[in-house]
C-alpha cells in the first residue's frame, strides 16, 4: 500500500523530481494544490526555516504528513544570491527567463562564476511535530552565460557541472534525479524516514 504525504510546494518541477524519486519507495506524493491548499508565506532569510513553515502549512492543513523543499542557487561571487529569493529574483511575476536574463546581467565581466545549488527537505508528520526531519544537499557547479540544455527547470540552462562536462539542462532527469542537490538532501532523508516508518 502506498504512504501518502503531501508536497508543499507549487513547483511543477520539484514536484516532478520529488514524485520520480519517492514513488519507487512506495510514497503517494500529493500536490498541495490538489487539495487546494494556498501557499505559506516565504519571509525568511534561511532555506530551512522557509521549508519548516511550508512544511507545517501544508500538514496543518491536510492533515497527513508534509514535505517541503526549500532550494536556490548560490553564487560565489554575489554574496550568496539569488539564494532564498531564487524563484523571484527578478521580481513578480515569478520567471525563470528573467531570472535567467538578471543573473546574466549581473555576471557580466566576472571571471569566477563558482556557484551551488543548495536544497533542504524538511518533513514533518504533523503541524505540531516537534521533531522535524531535515536534510541537505549541495551541488557545486559554475554559472555560464549563453544558455545549454532544455531539460530541468530555473537556472538549469545555465549551471554547468565540470565533472560531467554540461550543464543540468543537458543531464535527462533520470542523471540529474541521480546527483542534484534535491536528490543528496533525499537520500538523507530517507536513510531517517526507514527510521521512523513502520513497515
Ligand atoms: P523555492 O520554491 O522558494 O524553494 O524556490 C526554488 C527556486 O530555486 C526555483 O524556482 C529555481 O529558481 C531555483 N532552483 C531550485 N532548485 C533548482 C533546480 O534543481 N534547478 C533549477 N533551479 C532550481
Amino acid at each position: 500500500m502506498m504512504k501518502r504525504l503531501v508536497l508543499a510546494s507549487r513547483n511543477a518541477g520539484k514536484l516532478r523530481e520529488l514524485q520520480a524519486l519517492l514513488q519507487p519507495l512506495g510514497w503517494e506524493v500529493i500536490p498541495q494544490d490538489d487539495l487546494d491548499i494556498a501557499e505559506a508565506p516565504e519571509p525568511h532569510p534561511t532555506f530551512v526555516e522557509n521549508a519548516l513553515s511550508k512544511a507545517r502549512n501544508a500538514a496543518f492543513h491536510s492533515g497527513l504528513p508534509a514535505l517541503s523543499d526549500d532550494s536556490g542557487l548560490c553564487v560565489d561571487a554575489l554574496g550568496g544570491a539569488p539564494g532564498v529569493i531564487s524563484a523571484h529574483y527578478a521580481g513578480e511575476p515569478r520567471s525563470d527567463l528573467r531570472n535567467n536574463e538578471k543573473l546574466v546581467h549581473e555576471l557580466q565581466g566576472v571571471k569566477d562564476r563558482r556557484a551551488h545549488y543548495y536544497c533542504v527537505l524538511v518533513l514533518v508528520r504533523s503541524a505540531q511535530d516537534p521533531e522535524p526531519l531535515i536534510a541537505e544537499g549541495r551541488w557545486e557547479g559554475e554559472v555560464v552565460l549563453s544558455p545549454r540544455g532544455q531539460e530541468g527547470f530555473g537556472y538549469d540552462p545555465y549551471f554547468y557541472l565540470p565533472q560531467q562536462g554540461c550543464t543540468a539542462a543537458e543531464l535527462t532527469v533520470t542523471d540529474k534525479n541521480r546527483i542534484s542537490h534535491r536528490a543528496q538532501a533525499l537520500a538523507r532523508l530517507l536513510h531517517r524516514l526507514r527510521d521512523i516508518t513502520p513497515s
